[in-house]
């Protein structure tokens, strides 16, 4: 079984032959080695259901002059794919069509990321693996992800590892708040986007882009204001529209997700204790105690969900300290127009995710 041996990183994909999937990829193997410390070596592991596609990728992509090294693995390989992995990116599953909600397709991807996770709680080891989940409806999933490993695996935290990512929406906030500020006439000061933290979930209302914590979000108009933070929670639906049934947000997704991925590096490799990122995560164990006196503190602001995206720490254990501060410097406006109608919402979804 091909492991991640002499120190190298060992990074996976699950549903490699998709149009996430094949983006990432190709943003793995063409950029990855410039994060990478000199002496150490990348190995990127591709897995889909669909043979002729893994295979195609893996081939395609094992063309590209970088040392990251490349190994397609077909639908009876994935103890294979998943053995040694540093991280597991899953962008398994069915997107939306016009019309869908992300929660219209809980059932076939909640089967899906069973089975995928079953799997991982087989092949991986629990004790070092991040678990990167991209398939939608996430604020349902991860919950479902969470469930599978715990009970096929026995390993009590094994919900630290699993990161749901939300990434796509700090990613569109920060988009569409330099697209707004240009048409307000604010120039920016450079060619570096504002960082727009975004808790919640990731659907919908469940979005809290927390643009009271941005440098130029008081110079905007309130109606403005208002406009971006709908554009934020509702991106999705615009690039579904646009695709016309051809699928939702690919692009974008891989950026996000690699920009995900690479963050992680200088924990894999020593340079740093831990890391910080905005995820999805289970803020309380397998016997339902919160995860740390942060996660409790964070419980006792969003109506004692279980899960909830939020600013964390990362370390070599699994996740850390969460950073309430964003949620507690929220704005009025903000906690009682964003994250009340969120707070109903996810409730709801994350109920819908462990009750399968
Ligand atoms: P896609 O249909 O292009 O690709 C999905 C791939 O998953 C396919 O190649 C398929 O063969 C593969 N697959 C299916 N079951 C599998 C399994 N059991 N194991 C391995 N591979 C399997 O879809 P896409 O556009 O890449 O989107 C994938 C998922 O990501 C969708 O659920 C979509 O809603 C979600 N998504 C999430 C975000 C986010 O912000 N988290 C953003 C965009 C899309
Ligand atoms: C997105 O935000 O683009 C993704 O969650 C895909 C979708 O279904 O909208």
């Amino acid at each position: 079984m091909p492991h991640s041996t002499n120190g190298d990183i060992k990074i996976t994909v699950v549903g490699a032959g998709g149009g996430i999937g094949q983006s990432l990829s190709l943003l793995i193997k063409t950029q990855l080695t410039r994060e990478l410390p000199n002496h150490r070596q990348a190995l990127l592991a591709l897995y889909d259901v669909n043979d002729d596609a893994v295979r195609g990728v893996a081939a395609d992509l094992s063309h590209i002059d970088t040392a990251v090294t490349v190994v397609g693995y077909e639908k009876d390989k994935i103890g294979e794919a998943l053995g040694g992995a540093d991280i597991v990116l899953v962008p398994a599953g069915v997107p939306r069509k016009p019309g869908m909600a992300r929660e219209d397709l809980l059932v076939i991807n909640a089967k899906i990321v069973r089975g995928i996770g079953s799997s991982i709680a087989q092949y991986c080891d629990l004790n070092k693996v991040f678990i990167l989940l991209i398939s939608n409806p996430i604020n349902s999933l991860v919950p479902v992800l969470v469930k599978e490993l715990e009970s096929k695996s026995g390993n009590i935290r094994a919900e630290r590892r699993v990161l749901g990512i939300t990434k796509l929406d700090s990613v569109r906030a920060s988009a569409f708040l330099h697209d707004a500020a240009v048409e307000h006439g604010l120039k920016p000061k450079s060619n570096t986007l504002e960082d727009v933290t975004v808790v919640g979930g990731h659907s919908g209302e469940t979005i809290v882009p927390i643009f009271s914590q941005t440098a130029c979000c008081d110079a905007l108009p309130r109606d403005a204001l208002e406009a971006l933070i709908h554009r934020v929670q509702f991106g999705g639906d615009e690039v579904v529209k646009a695709k016309n049934g051809a699928g939702s947000a690919t692009l974008c997704m891989a950026h996000a997700a690699y920009t995900v991925a690479t963050s992680f590096i200088p924990l894999l490799t020593g340079q740093k204790r831990s890391i910080t990122g905005t995820f999805y995560i289970a803020l309380r164990d397998a016997q339902g105690q919160p995860i740390n006196n942060s996660a409790k503190r964070l419980l006792g602001m969003i109506n004692d969900l279980s899960y909830f995206a939020v600013p964390v720490e990362i370390t070599s254990q699994g996740v850390g300290e969460v950073d309430t501060s964003v949620v507690e410097r929220m704005t009025k406006y903000e906690r009682e127009r964003l994250l009340a109608p969120c707070l109903g919402k996810l409730g709801g979804s994350i109920k819908n995710g462990l009750s399968l």
